[in-house]
């Protein structure tokens, strides 16, 4: 038995559609920060007396409740991965909380993935670094979930199935960052990750996009380097309107961002004219992570609140990558 605990991750350079699904490779590079309070600890448990795997998720605020369906699948797929890997045959109990509401549209998967493959690993007794962890987690279909493996800022390369891990750029001391999710919509997305990323390869900004990154990656890269959020800012924002436009001019086209969300963003520029140093991103949904840098992060959360569009506020530090706190097998912190 063991639990691990790992956080949400938000990317200021987006992953946006797959070129192998059932390897779960990018078509581009990403980077991202570790987000220090929306967390997922899971704890899993190989039990030789039980007839099935049993998955328990309890959100934020809400009961327990056994997952079903596709849910249910998903991680049970991942758990014969790790069964395959240790050569045990031995089905599962895995128990899964949430520190921040499961409605509010912030990818839960990737912190979900990347606790369940550091349960799931340390409870079969496997010892694993922090490379091979950020491999398994990409391969859990939530891509994302290996950038949640390593600590602070990271990013998650492009490559064949071994060339595709997630890596630590800067630990979460470098550089005082925070993300301020503004909630405008709790609403359950329409068109999940999945079908979208399968359908990025029909617009025709896709290529366009593809070819913009490398020279964005690098920029991006450096900007945490030198900790220049006025040289970061806009590269995330650019970054995230290219996403968000490739998945408008799909076919059929699929849009995340509604009125409030745009609100949100006109708001963010204003604020910048006064000068509050924040700059916008969107995941697959209609909220905005704001981002700004720790001594402005009280200020801006304020502002976000007193908007009449923004049903609620969560402010995250950069926080570290997925970790074990409690291990019948002995399996240390690999970050
Ligand atoms: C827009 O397939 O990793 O957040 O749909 O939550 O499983 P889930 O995520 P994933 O796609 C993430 C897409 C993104 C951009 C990003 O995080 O890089």
């Amino acid at each position: 038995m063991a639990t691990a605990i790992a956080p949400a991750n938000i990317a200021f350079i987006k992953y946006w559609g797959m070129r192998d699904t059932h390897a779960t490779l990018p078509y581009n590079g990403s980077i991202s920060m570790n987000l220090d309070a929306c967390l997922t600890t899971t704890t899993v448990l190989f039990d030789p007396n039980l007839p099935d795997d049993e998955v328990v998720l309890a959100f934020y605020g809400q009961a327990p409740q056994t997952a079903q369906g596709r849910a249910r699948e998903r991680v049970v797929q991942h758990l014969d991965r790790i069964r395959a890997l240790a050569g045990i045959p031995t089905r599962a109990r895995v128990d899964s909380t949430n520190t921040f509401p499961a409605d509010a549209g912030i990818a839960s998967s990737a912190a979900g993935f990347a606790a369940l493959t550091l349960a799931a690993v340390a409870a079969a007794g496997l010892h694993l670094d922090t490379y091979e962890l950020s491999r398994l987690a990409r391969r859990s279909g939530s891509g994302s979930a290996s950038r949640s493996v390593p600590t602070g800022y990271v990013e998650w390369y492009n490559g064949d199935d071994v060339g595709s891990y997630a890596e630590s750029i800067a630990a979460p001391d470098h550089w005082h960052l925070a993300n301020i999710v503004a909630v405008v919509d709790t609403s359950v997305k329409k068109v999940g990750s999945a079908e979208n990323h399968r359908l990025a390869v029909t617009s025709p900004y896709f290529q366009t996009r593809l070819d913009e990154l490398p020279a964005r990656l690098d920029a991006v890269r450096e900007a945490i380097a030198q900790r220049d959020i006025a040289r970061l800012g806009p590269l995330i924002e650019v970054d995230a309107i290219s996403m968000h436009a490739v998945c408008m001019t799909q076919v059929p086209p699929s849009f995340y961002w509604n009125a409030a969300t745009m609100a949100v963003m006109e708001a963010v520029r204003t604020w910048r004219e006064q000068g509050v140093q924040a700059y916008y991103t969107m995941d697959a949904g209609a909220n905005v992570h704001v981002i700004c840098e720790g001594h402005q992060r009280d200020e801006v959360n304020h502002l976000l609140q007193a908007l009449p569009i923004v049903q609620f506020t969560i402010a995250n530090n950069v926080g570290p990558g997925a970790r074990v706190l409690d291990s019948a097998a002995l399996v240390t912190d690999t970050n």
